[in-house]
């Protein structure tokens, strides 16, 4: 479709209003004014593609995801690997309660371990506490929900105690309220421990805060070209396969699976660096640093995978709120709640994981990937209107698709119409 008519589509199936509408083009998205007020020292605006993946049904609904990103194919990808998957349902998905991790650091303690005890006896006190933080959160159902504490006997400056605040954020991110809960419990535990509070800040590692996604692709669904179900969903398992067993490949697999996750986050206003960092940690959680994804056959012989991660996104608060992109985007997508949106989130990082196996295990990342690459390689080299197209048609076609390339058919064409 024509651009103006991909947003009017969109609009309409969104029912955005018309200042909605136009934020998606840019005309009414974030102002100087707005972004000022978000970041300090604002000199202005970085833009960037907004497209929609289609194809998605996660939990029996059709969903369109709106993902913010750079590399070209990312969209399209998720959009193929959801229609495999709609081929078998499409997507299950659940994410666990949003409970976030806060950690208050306790140095100088005398008896670590009898602390430990003493504040597992405090424990309901402290919870009290770390809610009169706050009522809102409290009031609208989430709050905290329990106190760890652990020793640390060996670290660079001997022995510690560390307590975690578990914190229901429900549909907010979280790390505003944790953090604030953390700072008012500093003083008691002090008291309580005979210590010195140093770190209270919540832990990227969201193992708490879990989201999962599942699909199964019938076989004959994978045919592609010369190549047969049977020998992509093979070649699927086996790809996955190094990646379960080797963090050279892991980290590429999983960055795959970020290439899904990423742009519905940014899109949606969320902290891309905290999921990020959860999704890492949480890879390496073993000791070793391995996929998040599975792959396998299930008992009718379908290729079915799974992928499991820390998923700490809001439909609240921070920049979800503020900007009015990110807004525009939440309605696309139709999360209700910060547990639909890291439902859909889980399930195209899990799409994008099969579309990019699937290329990978068949013909290889860079036959389908130079044909987008070529549009952003003719407009690096100034091509403009009809000429892009043009320049990626011959590029493609000389499977030469590369800057210098770029240029001198450029120059050539121009010299033509001379
Ligand atoms: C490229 O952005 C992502 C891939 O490298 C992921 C993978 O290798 O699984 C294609």
């Amino acid at each position: 479709m024509p651009l103006e008519e991909r947003v009017g589509r969109i609009a309409a199936w969104a029912e955005l209003a018309e200042d909605e509408a136009k934020a998606l083009g840019g005309a009414m998205g974030l102002s100087l004014t707005r972004a000022d007020q978000m970041i300090e020292n604002v000199v202005g605006l970085y833009s960037l593609p907004l497209g929609i993946a289609v194809n998605f049904v996660v939990n029996g609904r059709d969903v369109l995801a709106p993902m913010v990103v750079e590399e070209p194919s990312v969209v399209a990808g998720a959009s193929f690997a959801a229609k495999l998957a709609r081929a078998g349902g499409g997507f299950r998905a659940t994410a666990t309660a949003p409970e976030m991790i806060g950690q208050l650091q306790v140095l100088d303690v005398t008896d670590p371990w009898s602390a430990r005890l003493d504040l597992l006896a405090t424990r309901d006190e402290l919870l009290s506490l770390a809610n009169e933080s706050d009522p809102v959160i409290v009031e609208l159902g989430g709050g905290a929900r329990d106190l760890e504490a652990r020793v640390i006997e060996y670290t660079p400056a001997g022995p510690m105690l560390v307590v975690h605040l578990i914190f229901d954020c429900r549909d907010a991110m979280g790390a505003n309220a944790v953090n604030t809960a953390c700072e008012s419990l500093a003083p008691r535990i002090e008291q309580i421990t005979g210590g010195r509070v140093l770190l209270r800040i919540l832990s990227n590692l969201a193992d708490r805060r879990l989201a999962r996604a599942r699909c199964t692709v019938p076989v004959e669904a994978l045919a592609y070209g010369d190549f047969a179900g049977e020998q992509v969903a093979q070649g699927i398992i086996e790809a996955y396969a190094l990646a379960a067993a080797d963090p050279y490949r892991a980290a590429t697999h999983n960055k795959g699976i970020m290439n899904g996750v990423d742009p519905i986050v940014i899109a949606t206003g969320n902290d891309w660096r905290a999921v990020e960092a959860g999704a890492h940690a949480y890879a390496a959680r073993s000791g070793r640093y391995t996929s998040l994804s599975t792959w396998a056959r299930d008992a009718e012989g379908n290729l079915a995978g799974t992928l499991e991660m820390p998923l700490a996104v809001g439909t609240v608060g921070g920049a979800t709120r503020v900007h009015p992109t990110a807004q525009v985007a939440l309605k696309i997508l139709g999360a209700r709640t910060a547990r639909e949106l890291a439902e859909t989130i889980v399930s195209v990082g899990l799409a994008q994981n099969l579309a990019a196996l699937r290329a990978l295990a068949t013909e290889g990342i860079q036959r389908g990937h130079m044909r987008l690459h070529a549009r952003q390689v003719a407009v690096a080299a100034g091509a403009a209107g009809d000429e892009v197209t043009q320049v990626v048609e011959r590029m493609v076609a000389e499977g030469r698709v590369r800057p210098d390339r770029a240029e001198t058919i450029l120059a050539e064409m121009r010299n033509e119409q001379l």
